[in-house]
């Protein structure tokens, strides 16, 4: 089956009970046993249910991986990955990922006794320079948010199968209908799932895709031990959200096509971050391993502060907001929102400058977006 139709059709439906074509909620904590020592395949939700058991089968396939599994939200899947490892050991993640992805590096994982080495993962060398004997795993998040780097995920899996690491890449802004990076030899995948795959901005959740029976059973084990599993009603959502990726990835992508070349050429924007544009300097490997660009883009505007302010002040289709992946446009800024736990001293030295706003582009029609930001950038 190709993607689309997995998307609809994965998982256990029509369900088994009554064929009910949308999938059911299983809104119960727990399920009656058939007798001693005996259920129906499920005792209680917390380990699996029903309805989640559908989105996590539904996610694994579209990701081409073994098990999926889904939690509360994008940083409950981080944070019961990172419960793979164990004090002493070191990992070394992307100088730009997500905010709260370094705020749990930083503030919580190394008070547990875990090392951290950040850095721009587009070097070989770089890479294996930075393994230490200690060395477990390889974090990556491509393309980055917020400035869209692009990592070369086959020469990453490569270091880390040369030195037994494992490799978890976070998958969120590529979604697996523009990138499915177990293709390129990586372990884990993570999702905040609250992003394109439920696409409304009407939930947060998240998701880990594994690949080896070894990874499942320990993934499976942290999540029932650690308490961090999705609600059904959650899983509800993301589930209808998914059925409709692969037609609302095209359009977000043609959407921020636009949006690029559009901001590119005004004179009030310094540089425009989005992989898509030839500028790009992640263009070609983009271009080799994803089947598209995705619908965020970034763009550093001129002048001060007060000119960032202004803009995010005018602008009337798109929406001051964080997050991102949603149908409706949404605009902000890095440095005072989505990364504001990043000190300003590492923010500065990856490149997420206080003139930098990124736009989440949605499904309105072009032209009213267009429309929108050329008068937001107007000046005075
Ligand atoms: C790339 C990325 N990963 C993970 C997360 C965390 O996900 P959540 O907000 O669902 O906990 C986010 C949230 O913005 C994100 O953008």
């Amino acid at each position: 089956m190709k993607f689309e139709t997995i998307a609809i059709h994965a998982g256990e439906r029509p369900d088994r009970a009554f064929g009910a074509m949308s999938v059911p909620i299983y809104q119960t904590s727990t399920f009656v046993f058939e007798d001693v020592g005996k259920t129906k395949g499920y005792d209680y939700s917390r380990t699996a249910n029903p309805t989640r058991k559908v989105l996590e089968d539904t996610i694994a396939r579209l990701e081409g991986g073994k098990a999926g599994f889904a939690f509360a939200t994008g940083m409950a899947a981080e944070t019961t990955v990172m419960h793979l490892l164990k004090a002493g050991d070191h990992v070394i993640s992307g100088d730009d990922v997500y905010g709260g992805t370094y705020r749990l590096f930083q503030n919580v994982m190394r008070e547990f006794g875990l090392e951290f080495t950040f850095l721009r993962m587009n070097s070989r060398q770089a890479i294996e320079q930075a393994i230490k004997p200690n060395t477990r795993m390889l974090w990556l998040e491509t393309p980055s948010n917020p400035l869209l780097n692009i990592v070369d995920i086959e020469m990453v899996a490569d270091v880390a199968k040369k030195h037994k690491l494992l490799t978890v890449i976070d998958n969120t802004f590529a979604t697996p209908y523009f990138l499915r990076p177990i293709e390129y030899g990586v372990d884990l995948v993570v999702h905040s799932t609250t992003k394109y795959l439920n696409g409304h901005c009407d939930v947060v959740g998240g998701a880990v895709v594994t690949t080896t029976d070894k990874l499942t059973e320990r993934i499976q084990f942290l999540l029932n031990a650690m308490g961090t599993c999705a609600s059904p009603f959650d899983c509800w959502l993301v589930l209808r959200g998914i059925e409709t990726l692969a037609v609302r990835m095209k359009q977000h992508e043609e959407n921020a096509m636009a949006v690029a070349n559009y901001l590119k050429e005004h004179t009030a924007v310094n540089r425009v971050f989005y992989p898509g544009l030839p500028s790009h300097p992640g263009h070609e490997i983009a271009k080799r391993q994803m089947k598209g660009f995705g619908g965020i883009v970034s763009f550093e505007l001129r002048g001060r502060i007060e000119v960032v302010n202004s803009f995010l002040g005018k602008i009337k289709v798109f929406s001051l907001a964080e997050s991102l992946g949603g149908v409706a446009s949404l605009a902000e800024r890095p440095a005072t929102m989505s990364h504001a736990s990043m000190p300003e001293d590492y923010r500065k030295k990856v490149g997420i400058t206080d003139e930098l706003v990124r736009l989440s582009v949605g499904l309105e029609n072009i032209d009213d977006l267009i429309e929108d930001l050329r008068q937001a950038l107007e000046l005075g």
